[in-house]
């Protein structure tokens, strides 16, 4: 194994931004691992670039990260970069909130992180370096409408990343929190409402890739929809929920 090659494992990169990162990471000449349930996506993507392959997880299985670690350490290839991209999104307010549905939301957006963490952090700690990157979103700065399942998970998991950022740097190792804006994938092709500044995957990769490789804690974006939404989130109540119904509507 090439040490002088830099790897990237990139978890929900069957679609979307996940996918685009990895064809990105390929391009600029990193080794890619690129995860998700869906193999023959994977496959594909994999048969597109010069050095991505694909590890076939459901991050909701537990001891899924354990055992693509162990793989990893087997060919003495344990990712730099590790990008948590994997989500799921129903959208919808009080009409779609079941125990059920909150509880798959939690599992694979946010138990899964936690999941990912545990099983990385002594790995990278051994080796000296390592850098973890969480996707989250801006509809994690604050409750909005549509966001009922969704987004209490990404606000939890800001929080943890806020939390364990002076953990990481006490080991040594870099933490990055990705909150992205509306970005056009198959997640956001379920909403029905408007989008503001809407980019496609291959600018959230480029924001993002930049932001890592300068080492940036938070990368937030776009910058016009992250500076409202962190207004919006010191408001008072009486005018956030002006506003608020207003989205809704
Ligand atoms: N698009 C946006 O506007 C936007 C905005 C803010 C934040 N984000 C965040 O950005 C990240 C990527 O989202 P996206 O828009 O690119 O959505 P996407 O195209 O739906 O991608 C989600 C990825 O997660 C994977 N995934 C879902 N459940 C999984 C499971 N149980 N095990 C393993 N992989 C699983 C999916 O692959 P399989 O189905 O093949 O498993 C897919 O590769 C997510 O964290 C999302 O919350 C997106």
């Amino acid at each position: 194994m090439d040490q002088s090659i830099k790897h990237v494992w990139i978890i929900g990169a069957s679609s979307g931004i996940g996918a685009a990162l990895a064809k990105k990471y390929d391009q600029n000449g990193w080794r890619v691992t690129a995860s998700a349930r869906n193999a023959e996506t994977l496959d594909d993507l994999a048969s597109s670039g010069h050095k991505i392959s694909s590890l076939v997880m459901d991050v909701q299985d537990a001891g899924a990260f354990d055992h693509a670690i162990a793989q990893f350490n087997q060919t003495g290839s344990l990712p730099d970069l590790v990008i948590f991209s994997a989500a799921t999104y129903r959208p919808g307010g009080l009409d779609v909130l079941t125990h059920k549905d909150a509880n798959n939301h939690m599992a694979t957006n946010y138990l899964a992180a936690v999941g990912l963490i545990e099983a990385i952090t002594p790995e990278f700690t051994k080796r000296g370096h390592g850098h973890l990157a969480i996707i989250a979103s801006l509809s994690g700065y604050c409750g909005l409408p549509n966001a009922a399942l969704y987004g209490p998970t990404k606000a939890a998991l800001i929080n943890l990343c806020e939390t364990l950022k002076p953990d990481y740097d006490q080991l040594g190792l870099k933490l990055s929190l990705i909150n992205p804006g509306f970005v056009k994938t198959p997640m956001t092709d379920k909403n029905s409402f408007s989008m503001p500044f809407l980019l496609s995957p291959e600018q959230a990769a480029d924001k993002i890739s930049t932001g890592l490789a300068r080492g940036k804690f938070e990368i937030a974006f776009p910058w016009p929809l992250s500076i409202s939404l962190k207004i919006l989130q010191k408001m008072p109540y009486a005018l956030y929920f002006k506003l608020t119904k207003r989205l809704a509507s």
